[in-house]
């Protein structure tokens, strides 16, 4: 077999579950840090020739990213044929335009980072807002997959009468195929951010409240944005509400202030690995590297 899998600490599970439905091998290596937080880095499987399916969710990304181009110019300088990233989550996605002087666009710098040492890359839903394809920053192939249909599967088969939400103008394109898939209704709601843990959103006149209200966003980070949204929705007599993220960025607290607020349940895609996982996208990423390798 002239494929290999390698996947960074933390996406073991998603790359042995790879490793088995695409009948690939996995390869050895040891990464640790040195005392002073420094990386050490040996691969202990021959890759010569390979083309090697390297397996790492970015969420946090800053601690990720070192380690992972050691991780592709080793295998490179060992003889490695190509390096497909796997990146469920992708980041540095979100700072896409200089709204003030001197600001670093962080999604255009980013992109041109991993194209310098990887061949190409497959992600699930980056946040594309200003920019529209990541070919137009990424100098390298890249694939986008979606998760709708693994969240709409969920939807069909855990809520009965679902009323699909999106929190702003940008989940228009995952939340109307969403509702579409699940033979649901949707409303958009109006959302402006202020600060980082500040935004206002309006939702427009829900009429029919017999319905489950499902709130699907893409990311869920700080919280802020679902919890201003339950509080809308709460102030139009509209409750316990279904949260969906594809990608889980949170910690515990923001995942407590969700319940706290009144949100019914908090679940996520497998994008990044959190307790609140419970919607597996392990087959569209299998789906799309199996039409890939064939
Ligand atoms: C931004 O526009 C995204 O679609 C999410 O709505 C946002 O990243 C959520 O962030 P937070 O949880 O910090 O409000």
């Amino acid at each position: 077999m002239n494929k290999l899998i390698f996947s960074l600490p933390q996406n073991n599970p998603l790359a042995l579950a790879l490793a088995d439905k695409l009948k690939i091998e996995t390869g050895l290596f040891e990464i640790r840090d040195f005392p002073d937080g420094e990386t050490y880095l040996r691969i202990d499987t021959d890759v010569k020739n390979k083309t090697i399916i390297l397996i790492c969710s970015l969420d946090h990304p800053n601690s990720k990213i070192i380690p992972l181009m050691f991780m592709a110019q080793k295998l490179k300088e060992l003889g490695a044929k190509k390096i497909l990233l796997v990146s469920p989550y992708l980041p540095y996605m979100r700072q896409d335009k200089q709204f003030k002087p001197g600001e670093a666009v962080t999604s255009v710098l980013f992109a041109k980072f991993i194209s310098s040492f990887i061949d190409s890359v497959i992600t699930i839903d980056p946040h594309l807002h200003r920019i529209k394809n990541l070919s137009d920053i990424y100098a390298i192939p890249t694939i986008t997959l979606h998760a709708t249909k693994p969240i709409s599967d969920w939807i069909q088969k855990n809520i009965t009468s679902p009323l699909i939400i999106g929190p702003d103008e940008e989940s228009l394109q995952w939340v109307s195929d969403i509702a579409k898939n699940s033979n649901a209704s949707y409303v958009i709601a109006k959302k402006v951010r202020h600060e980082d843990r500040k935004v206002s959103i309006e939702i427009p006149d829900i009429t029919d409240d017999n319905k489950t209200p499902v709130i699907v966003d893409d990311i869920i980070s700080t919280g802020i944005s679902m919890s201003v949204l339950i509080k809308q929705l709460l102030s139009k007599n509209i409750k316990n509400p279904i949260c969906i993220s594809i990608h889980a960025l949170f910690n515990q607290e923001a995942y407590k202030d969700l319940l706290d607020v009144g949100a019914q349940q908090v679940v996520s895609c497998n994008t990044i690995p959190h307790f609140s996982n419970k919607i597996d996208i392990t087959d569209i990423i299998f789906e799309e590297i199996k039409a890939l390798i064939v």
